[in-house]
């Protein structure tokens, strides 16, 4: 016997079957729904992009250890995206002096990134995308968060259930400068711990701050960092604040967000969280990312923020953008988690299929126009090709869940007539074949009758 061949994919790809992609549909339509609401429009970009693109402002991690490249026949490298949003930069640099500002995108890339699979990563993977540019308002914040929650809200999620860890990068650089008097150029370091901080041990996060800061007062005050759940509650733990923190930008602007997500009722799906900073380099200001409250599921679902020069890398234009990319798959296991996809979006929908049964062969051609006719009014329609008894053919149908079914026989065919069945009453006529379509929608009238009885 020839070896056969693994029936498995690629480790972290992923093979999709007809029912895991009627779940990402039906996820990806609501959310579809929820961004068009808002008026944002689709875009894509290509799968292939220059590696400078993302090594300039992403991060070293997702470049140099994360990402997949592929070389062409002139030996040039090209790096498989990671993430879109240097494409996004890049899409919009190109056209910025056309477009309506602000600018509101989405995109549903499909993502590569060299990650070791676990529980809700991939290393391909969908990631829905939206993002506003050309709004430096902190209304724009508030808009990417309010999406955030109806989307999570219109599949019938609680507060209880999910919450926005929110943080701002500038706000967190004042701390550091003004208060702990970190260098400027400790501040990339000091990012990097704290992104990595909940993925620690409390022993290994200190040794680790230890290491890379030897001086003590910082080496506190970074700890101190780590996790507050409350803008004062991290304030509160440090002894002398100079004055002029509070009229630095950070400081202004998160408070400043504090009370907008509070005055608009967003504040029982919102947390400040101090050590939220996210891993990539262009996030300027706000930063946010959100996840499951309960045991379940420990990666962040949604991770976002506000980028304010990452158009330099391709034009002299400043725009600033703020958006999130969602891990579909992330989400689907936050959804299942709470029993929050119904059932019905597992199986097939047979309720308008009509399935044409043959007596044999000879009849194939004429349940060919019949089936031309009825999907010409937009009902699905199966033939069946077997040929096997009349009897075999029904129940397969029945099997299917089928409620419409024609019968063609020779005689039928001879008179252009065809049998019609409502598979629910057994009822049975025979009749022209230019009356189909009025009679499938008589079944189908009867069995919404039978339905509301
Ligand atoms: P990110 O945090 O790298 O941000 O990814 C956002 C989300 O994509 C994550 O929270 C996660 O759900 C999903 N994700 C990331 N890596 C994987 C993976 N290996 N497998 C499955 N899902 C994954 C960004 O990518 C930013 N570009 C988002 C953004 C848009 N910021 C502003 N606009």
């Amino acid at each position: 016997m020839s070896k056969k061949f693994s029936r498995l994919p690629l480790k972290g790809m992923e093979d999709f079957f007809p029912s895991d992609i009627r779940e990402i549909n039906w996820i990806i339509e609501q959310i579809i729904d929820i961004v068009e609401l808002y008026n944002y429009e689709e875009y894509l970009g290509p799968l292939l992009e220059p590696i400078e693109i993302y090594a300039a402002k992403s991060s070293e991690e997702l470049v140099y250890e994360q990402s997949y490249y592929i070389e062409d026949k002139k030996g040039r490298k090209f790096i498989l995206r990671p993430e879109i949003t240097p494409t996004l930069a890049r899409m919009i640099a190109r056209k910025s002096q056309e477009l309506k500002k602000p600018i509101r995108w989405y995109a549903i890339p499909t993502c590569y990134r060299y990650e070791a699979p676990q529980k809700g990563r991939r290393r391909e993977f969908l990631q829905f995308n939206a993002d506003i540019l050309g709004e430096d308002s902190l209304y724009a914040e508030l808009e990417i968060f309010s999406i955030s929650v109806d989307i999570f809200t219109s599949f019938g999620a609680t507060a209880d259930q999910f919450q926005i860890f929110y943080n701002n990068r500038r706000f967190i650089d004042d701390i550091c400068e003004l208060i702990l008097e970190i260098p400027k150029d400790k501040m990339p370091l000091v990012f990097k711990i704290l992104d990595k901080s909940d993925k620690m041990e409390e022993s290994e996060f200190e040794k680790y701050v230890i290491d890379s800061f030897q001086d003590e007062f910082i080496v506190q005050g970074i700890l101190k960092l780590k996790e507050s759940n409350g803008i004062q509650e991290l304030l509160d733990k440090f002894d002398e604040i100079p004055e002029k923190f509070y009229d630095s930008e950070g400081y202004k602007d998160i408070k400043s967000l504090e009370v907008l997500i509070n005055e608009t009722g967003l504040s029982e799906f919102c947390t400040f969280s101090s050590s939220v900073v996210r891993g990539l380099d262009y996030y300027t200001g706000t930063v946010f990312e959100v996840y499951d409250t309960g045991k379940e599921n420990i990666r962040a679902i949604f991770g976002g923020g506000r980028y304010d020069d990452l158009l330099s890398l391709f034009s002299e234009e400043q725009l600033s953008g703020i958006g999130f990319g969602m891990g579909v798959l992330m989400f689907s296991l936050f959804l299942n988690t709470y029993n929050l996809i119904p059932d019905f979006v597992y199986e097939r929908d047979f309720s308008d299929t009509v399935y044409i049964t043959c007596v044999n062969e000879s009849v194939a051609k004429y349940a060919i126009q019949l089936a031309n006719i009825i999907r010409g009014e937009d009902f699905p329609c199966i033939i069946d090709y077997k040929f096997k008894s009349l009897k075999s053919q029904l129940s397969r149908a029945s099997e299917l869940g089928i409620l419409i079914a024609l019968i063609v026989g020779e005689k039928e065919m001879e008179q252009n007539e065809v049998s019609i069945k409502n598979m629910a009453t057994n009822k049975q006529k025979t009749i022209n074949s230019e009356d189909i379509i009025e009679e499938i929608y008589k079944i189908l009238d009867e069995l919404e009758e039978m339905e509301s009885e």
